[in-house]
């Protein structure tokens, strides 16, 4: 179908050296005959041109049963392009790690030619598979094709978003938790809380194997679980030596870059002293025949990150610094419980103190680190703090200080002389 918009402006971003949405837009229209992806780049250009968006921001459109997974839009300009009039956004949970056979990518774009634009985002910052441009009647029949071949809607809305995960073990020899497990049990073991919007705001979780954290679960999710360890990073001394050998500066760009100033480099091996190591990932990334991360392997369970909206950017904190995280049996409720007991109160708490879009880190930015950890039944340790070397977020209650704020101070001087 040949296009019927002109679009002089929209054309300039088909230009330089990176793939345009543009052109991706144009061949659903031109090749694929999308009449929806036709309309979409008259009324883009319309906003290039008048400098104004035309999209009408809300409205509730979804499948029956499911409160999430579809983001309603509509064009206020439907008389000049139709065929946006509906534009609605389907969020479908992805495959942990996002591996698929070409079968099933196949599957995935037949469903989304027989009932929408021919336009996806693959994958959107959520994780999911995006469909962009559905009309409202397209939706439940697309929604059936989609259950009839296993997938499902993800979260969207104040509802908890589908977890994601880096390639974990599956590709990755860093890793030292099973990623796509932890994300398959606490998607399923959380099905009602995705698709039933209940809470003040949305809740992510993100799970990356090792600290280099592919997946960014310290700056987006509100519970990140990064893998780590607590023993040893292993050294093979051969390797070190083979890398001095191939002309790597070892000093310079190892030792001397370690944030934590804890690895030495003489008479051609590598020392270590683990019990300064930050699990930062630098050396073991530089190293990779080298060194490896330790064998005993869990997670640092973090909380409270997020993108700006009614505070700034947030990173997660630390909330327990290592828990085992292995699957110990076939049944979903037997694994990882720490972790879904501590989950369970944070969200009771969250749910029945949070302000309307509240995330969870800004409730405890505003009741404050002390609170939350009462509500959570977990006692503070060192780790628990706001920044780096910095600022610890506890601060004591007068019934934890042996006796007491009231001081005799003229005893106290009596024995502490200014
Ligand atoms: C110059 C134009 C555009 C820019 C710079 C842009 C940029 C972005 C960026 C940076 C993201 C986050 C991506 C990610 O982390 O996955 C995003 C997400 C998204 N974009 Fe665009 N975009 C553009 C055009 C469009 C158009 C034309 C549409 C609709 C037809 C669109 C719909 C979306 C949607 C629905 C998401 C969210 C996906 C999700 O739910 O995770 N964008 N965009
Ligand atoms: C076709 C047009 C658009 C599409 C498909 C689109 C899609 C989306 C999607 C999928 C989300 C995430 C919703 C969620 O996570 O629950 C979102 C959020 C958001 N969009 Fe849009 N959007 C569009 C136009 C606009 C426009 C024109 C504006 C501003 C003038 C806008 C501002 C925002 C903001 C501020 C959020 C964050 C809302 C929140 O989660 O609190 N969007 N949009
Ligand atoms: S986060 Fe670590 S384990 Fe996961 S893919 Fe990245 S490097 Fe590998
Ligand atoms: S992981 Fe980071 S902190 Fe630990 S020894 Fe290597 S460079 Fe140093």
């Amino acid at each position: 179908m040949p296009i019927t918009h002109k679009t002089p402006l929209l054309d300039e971003l088909e230009k330089g050296p990176w793939p345009s949405f543009v052109k991706d837009i144009k061949r659903a229209a031109d090749e694929g005959g999308s009449p929806t992806a036709n309309d979409l780049l008259g009324q883009l250009e319309l906003s290039y041109e008048q400098k104004i968006g035309h999209w009408k921001h809300g409205g509730i459109v979804g499948v029956f049963g499911y409160g999430g997974g579809v983001i309603g839009r509509y064009s206020d300009v439907p008389h000049l392009f139709p065929s946006v009039t509906h534009f609605h956004t389907l969020r479908i949970n992805q495959p942990a790690s996002k591996f698929y056979s070409s079968e099933q990518l196949r599957t995935l774009a037949d469903i989304w030619d027989k009932h929408g634009s021919m336009i996806t985002n693959m994958h959107g910052s959520t994780g999911d598979i995006i469909f962009l441009g559905c009309r409202t009647e397209a939706l439940e029949p697309c929604f059936a094709d989609l259950t009839a071949n296993g997938f499902d809607l993800g979260g969207s809305g104040s509802a908890l978003r589908t977890p994601s995960c880096c390639v974990g073990r599956a590709r990755c020899e860093w890793s030292c938790l099973d990623t796509q497990d932890i994300t398959y049990n606490l998607t399923m073991t959380y099905q009602d809380e995705m698709h039933r919007p209940a809470w003040p705001y949305k809740f992510k979780f993100k799970t990356s194997g090792c600290p280099n954290d592919c997946v960014a679960a310290i700056a987006r999710a509100d519970c990140s679980i990064i893998g780590t360890w607590r023993d040893e990073i292993r050294i093979n001394q051969k390797e070190v030596q083979n890398y001095a050998d191939a002309g790597l500066d070892i000093q310079k760009y190892v030792i001397d870059l370690c944030p934590a100033e804890c690895m030495s480099y003489q008479d051609g091996e590598i020392q270590i002293n683990n019990k300064k190591c930050t699990r930062c990932m630098h050396c073991i990334n530089v190293m990779t025949k080298a060194l490896r991360p330790g064998t005993d392997v869990g997670a640092t369970i973090l909380i409270g990150a997020k993108a700006p909206i009614l505070e700034g950017a947030q990173m997660s904190a630390v909330v327990m610094p290592f828990l085992k995280m292995e699957k110990v049996s076939d049944d979903l409720d037997d694994n990882y419980t720490e972790l879904k007991d501590f989950i369970d109160k944070l969200w009771e708490w969250w749910d029945e103190n949070g302000k309307n879009r509240e995330r969870v880190g800004e409730l405890i930015q505003r009741l404050g680190y002390r609170a939350f950890l009462d509500a959570v039944e977990i006692d503070p340790i060192p780790q628990m703090i706001k920044e780096p070397r910095s600022n610890p977020y506890i601060f004591f209650l007068e019934q934890d200080v042996e006796g007491g704020w009231e001081r005799d101070l003229e005893e106290y001087r009596a024995r502490h002389q200014a």
